[in-house]
């Protein structure tokens, strides 16, 4: 009877495995940047993290540079190949909204990272109050002059909601301190580094009396930091910067940065999974429950800032090191 009990439980087994019904479709989920840069490699960490820990299938990509036409077709690619979830992060909120709408139409859940697209249909959004970012790199920014200096603004783009919020936040802040004055137009390099290292160039040549820089982007900090280093003006011109990258760090400690905004990044990867996950299996309306609401009833995970500077940077790095971040750096 044993023996019968055996084969009949081995045969089930094989039938569930070769019908699917032992073995559950993995949940299959896209995660989506801005540009190949070491910023997004950490929010690449963060998902596959979390992919692991929930055995989910998460796929991970950004173009070279800034470029819409690529996100949407990366998109368009995602929505043929039924993925279950997508977490994107919009160079142009506008112009991802129409594919955006379709994936949600499809049942493919939505939601948006490291910068929003809020009339997109996504169900939320994860990562920095790029409002109040800039408006802490403002601050920053009026305590480093002494509310008295030139400042040139340099930033990847002039379409993606983040680096809009954080000018904004940051002309805001600087606008109790009429003896500050921004250079106008602002650097827009397309997160090309090439191009934001000559934006910062032409800068110092043509405004011989600029104080500071305000680097947008995880790439504008440094890259106005080699500007100022090749023209002789290292300690005469100060920068404040957005992001935490190896590079980053090594140029606070050698004083060519004087502050970083460092975003939180890996938990905008990591947090995408659990929150996709969730929702795929456990169901949009019960998971969206839980996540935290604005006055206005949308859902949005702010995960932080961190405002590094020489003064506190070891401890930073500890943070990290927490994290599971990696970095070559040393203090
Ligand atoms: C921004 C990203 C951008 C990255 C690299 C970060 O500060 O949040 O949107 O792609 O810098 O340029």
């Amino acid at each position: 009877m044993k023996k019968y009990l055996v084969i009949l439980f081995v045969f089930a087994l094989v039938l569930c495995t070769v019908s699917g019904i032992a073995q559950p479709k993995k949940i299959r989920i896209g995660v989506l940047g801005k540009s190949v840069h070491p910023y997004w490699d950490v929010v690449r960490l963060g998902m596959a993290t979390a992919a692991k820990e929930l055995d989910v299938d998460a796929t991970f990509y950004v173009p070279p540079t800034e470029d819409v036409p690529n996100q949407i077709k990366t998109l368009e690619t995602w929505i043929g190949m039924k993925f279950d979830g997508i977490s994107f992060a919009p160079s142009d909120p506008n112009a991802v909204n129409p594919v955006i709408k379709k994936a949600m139409a499809n049942g493919i859940l939505c939601i948006s990272q490291d910068t929003d697209a809020p009339k997109s249909g996504r169900l939320c959004y994860i990562g920095t109050s790029n409002y109040e970012a800039g408006k802490i790199a403002g601050k920053k920014m009026t305590e480093i002059l002494k509310g008295k200096g030139k400042v040139a603004i340099c930033t990847g783009s002039i379409t993606a909601m983040n680096s809009l919020e954080r000018i904004k936040g940051f002309r805001d802040a600087l606008a109790g301190s009429p003896g500050i004055k921004i250079v106008d137009p602002v650097l827009v390099d397309n997160e090309n580094t090439a191009k934001a290292i000559e934006l910062a160039q032409t800068a110092l040549v043509k405004n011989p009396d600029l104080n500071a820089f305000f680097g947008v982007y995880a790439f504008n900090g440094p890259s106005a930091a080699k500007a100022v280093k090749a023209a002789g003006k290292v300690g005469k011109i100060h920068i404040v910067a957005f992001d935490t990258t190896d590079e980053h760090l090594f140029m606070i400690k050698d004083g060519l940065i004087d502050a970083a905004i460092g975003q939180r990044q890996y938990f905008m990867g990591y947090l995408s999974v659990v929150v996709l996950r969730d929702m795929i299996q456990a169901g949009k309306e019960a998971t969206m429950m839980l996540l935290p609401k604005t006055k206005d009833g949308d859902t949005i995970i702010d995960t932080g800032v961190d405002v590094v500077t020489k003064a506190n940077l070891a401890n930073y790095v500890k943070m990290l090191d927490n994290w599971g971040v990696k970095h070559q750096f040393k203090p």
